[in-house]
Order: C-alpha cells, then structure tokens, then sequence
C-alpha cells in the first residue's frame, strides 16, 4: 500500500484502538514467563470479558467435554492461543457499534467466516488454527470502519453492489477511494497482530498478490477466500444464498488441494456449525 492511499484512509476513518484490556492479554500471551495466574488476573479486570470467554469456551465450538466454570479453568482447558483468540474476537465485535441492518449482516458475515475458516484451516491440517479463526473473523472489518465512519456513504457502496451487480471493492474504489481489504490491514498493524494475518486480510479478494509470498501466507489468503466465496453461496451475511456461485473451480481451492468430494462435505458441514454457533458471541 503505498503512503498516500495510508494518508488518505487515515484521514477519511477513524481507526479503532484495539481495548485497553485485549492490549495487556495480547503481551501478557506473548511473553513465554506469563502465568496462568497472570493472564487470568488482567482478563478478570474486566468482568464483560471474562464473561464472554466463559461463555465462548463452554460452547460446542471449542469441543469441551466437561463445564468450564471458572476463567482460571478456562485458560489451562481451552489454551493460550484459544484465549487470544477469544479477546481479538470480542475487541472485534466492540467495533461493529450502532446495530442496524447494515452492521447485522455485517456481523453475520463475519462470525461465518471465523467458523467456515476455522473448519477449513483444520481440513488443511495448518496449526495456527486459532488464528485462522481471527483472520476469518477480521477479514472484512474495513466494511464496518468505513460504514462507522460515512455510513451514508456506505449505505450507497452496499446498494449498488446489491443493484447494479458490481463488486463491493469497486463501488467503494468509486465512492471512497480506496478498499476495505487496505482499510482492514491497517487495523491489523494498529492492533499489532501478525504480518501474516495482516497480508490475508489486505489480499484477501486478489490471490495473485501473495503468490510469491511464503507458504503459510498464501495457505491463510486461499482459506479467507474459499471461506468467503462458501459463505456467499450459503448466504451467510449476504442478501441470500446463490447456488450458481462456483467454488470448486476456485483458484484458492485448487490452491489448498480440495477436491469435489472434501467441498462436497465441507459446505454442508460449514452451514451446519454456522446454524448452530452463529450466537456465540451474543
Ligand atoms: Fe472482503
Ligand atoms: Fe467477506
């Protein structure tokens, strides 16, 4: 992204702060002498929080066996990387503020593809599936930043995407000027996340971009897309499924090797968790 387009985003949105608590989990995590007792001391500071990886954790999402009923329990059961995982999601969700249909669908889209990228990134057999899951989750956050910051404006971008049948990255290159893939990698780097989460979420509409980057990057990219391209068949935050949207032929799946068969019993699989852990975050 060059300077400019930087200057030009700055200048026109307002880029949200990651929360003062995530910010502390998210160092805490990172250094490897953090206790348990450390981590769950800064979470329980804020008893929203802590509230919500409670319940986050008991749900069939995360797979436990047995009733986790206490955060200290939490963080040993579900394990650092599920922990960060969880305080990136609810700091996500704290953007999506004034809740009108724009930002439900918006919402809807995005707690799909956390959970379609988390199912494929196990099909891929890739190890970082926690953070397959925040990509998957973040991927269109720039959406909801420039709906926040000229929601009239966007209002127009959703409505001649919807009307006109054009792209979503070309009515907002018309309206705004720039996109929500170069917003959202902006978010990523203010948050201080990985590069490599960074790179998806910025490329994840223009495969042909990371095709020289190394392997786990154009793996995670392919798997926002495929993601993206099984939701908007399913309909998942969209204006409805659209069965004449070919994902089979997709280059991401041809990328991660996914024969018929694999997506035959992915997309099912896919609309079956979203139905039954769409409310996770609620
Ligand atoms: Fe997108
Ligand atoms: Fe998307």
């Amino acid at each position: 992204m060059t300077a400019t387009i930087e200057e030009v985003i700055m200048e026109a949105c307002d880029l949200p702060a990651v929360p003062d608590v995530a910010n502390k989990v998210m160092k805490l995590l990172a250094d490897p002498n953090t206790s348990s007792a450390m981590v769950c001391r800064t979470i329980s500071d804020d008893p929203a929080l802590t509230a919500r990886i409670l319940k986050i954790s008991n749900s069939a999402f995360y797979g436990c066996l047995r009733t986790i009923n206490n955060l200290q329990s939490a963080i040993v059961i579900i394990g650092y990387s599920a922990i960060r995982s969880l305080v990136i999601a609810v700091s996500t969700k704290e953007v999506y503020k004034n809740f009108g249909l724009t930002e439900r669908m918006l919402w809807e889209h995005s707690v799909g593809m956390g959970i379609a990228s988390h199912i494929l990134a196990k099909e891929a057999k890739i190890s970082k599936v926690d953070d397959v899951f925040v990509c998957g989750l973040m991927h269109d956050i720039g959406k909801v930043i420039m709906n926040n910051s000229n929601s009239d404006l966007y209002n127009t971008v959703m409505e001649r995407t919807y009307n006109e049948g054009i792209s979503a990255l070309e009515a907002e290159q018309d309206l705004f000027g720039f996109t929500h893939p170069e917003v959202g990698g902006l978010v990523i780097k203010k948050w201080n996340l990985t590069d490599e989460l960074e790179k998806a979420v910025q490329f994840h509409h223009d495969l042909q971009k990371v095709a020289g980057e190394d392997k786990y990057i154009l793996t995670l990219t392919s798997i926002i897309n495929l993601a993206d391209t099984i939701c908007r068949r399913l309909g998942i935050g969209t204006k409805g499924p659209d069965e004449g949207i070919d994902v089979k032929g997709t280059e991401a799946a041809k990328t991660l090797g996914f024969t018929a068969a694999q997506l035959d019993e992915l997309i099912p699989m896919i609309a079956k968790t979203y139905s039954e852990e769409k409310n996770i975050f609620e």
